[in-house]
């Protein structure tokens, strides 16, 4: 009887340690303020309203970070088209990577990780961090730098059509946080950018 107890609580344990695939909703394509309304909103947000973030709208955002406007191409450029960097997603349950071929969150660890993302005054109430990671198998980290400044752009530009607040961060736990994604020596962390509800 205590056997079969302790079978079941470790079973429920393992069952809780599993985070889930997060099939995203196909992105929408039109809509959002006019581009010239959305630079002139374009700024760092640090400061945010503890929310989470509506599945179409996380949809939108990843698409518009880094997805595949063209079959083979996405909506940043990138140097020969190396298309070098992907984006990881730290939410409040777990770490996801963004598949974006597929436009699917694929879980990589249960649990809030936010500690190892550093700077808790802006990352604690965001709703969500991005994490930009370069495959230096693919291209240089110069190019993977220049890249990372084109994602960051859209997200910022996203966030100002959408009322929401964002800042690229370049201060971050790189160790930390490469250990939670189970990232390769050739892959690095270039900026973290938490976006959030502003107050
Ligand atoms: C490469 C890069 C790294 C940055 N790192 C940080 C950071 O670690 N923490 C932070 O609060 N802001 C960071 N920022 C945001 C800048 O401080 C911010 O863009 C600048 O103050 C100008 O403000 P604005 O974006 O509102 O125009 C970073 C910006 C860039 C481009």
């Amino acid at each position: 009887m205590k056997k079969g107890f302790l079978l079941f609580a470790l079973s429920c344990l393992v069952a809780m340690s599993q985070a889930q695939d997060v099939n995203l909703l196909p992105p929408q394509k039109t809509g959002g303020k006019s581009f010239l309304e959305t630079v002139n909103l374009r700024r760092s947000e640090r400061s945010f309203v503890k929310k989470a973030m509506p599945a179409q709208q996380l949809s939108n955002l990843l698409w518009v970070a880094n997805g595949f406007n063209r079959d083979d191409k996405r909506t940043v450029p990138t140097a020969m088209n190396r298309q070098e960097m992907e984006l990881y997603v730290l939410l409040d349950d777990g770490a996801y990577f963004y598949d974006a071929k597929q436009h699917s969150l694929k879980a990589i660890a249960k649990g809030n990780f936010k500690e190892a993302l550093g700077q808790p005054d802006v990352s604690n109430n965001a709703a969500l961090s991005i994490i930009m990671v370069a495959d230096l198998n693919k291209s240089s980290i110069e190019s993977a730098r220049i890249s990372s400044g084109f994602i960051s752009q859209n997200i910022y530009l996203f966030a100002a059509s959408e009322d929401l607040g964002t800042v690229a961060r370049g201060s971050f736990k790189q160790d930390e946080l490469s250990k939670l994604l189970s990232l390769t020596g050739k892959q690095v962390i270039i900026l973290v950018q938490p976006v959030g509800f502003l107050q």
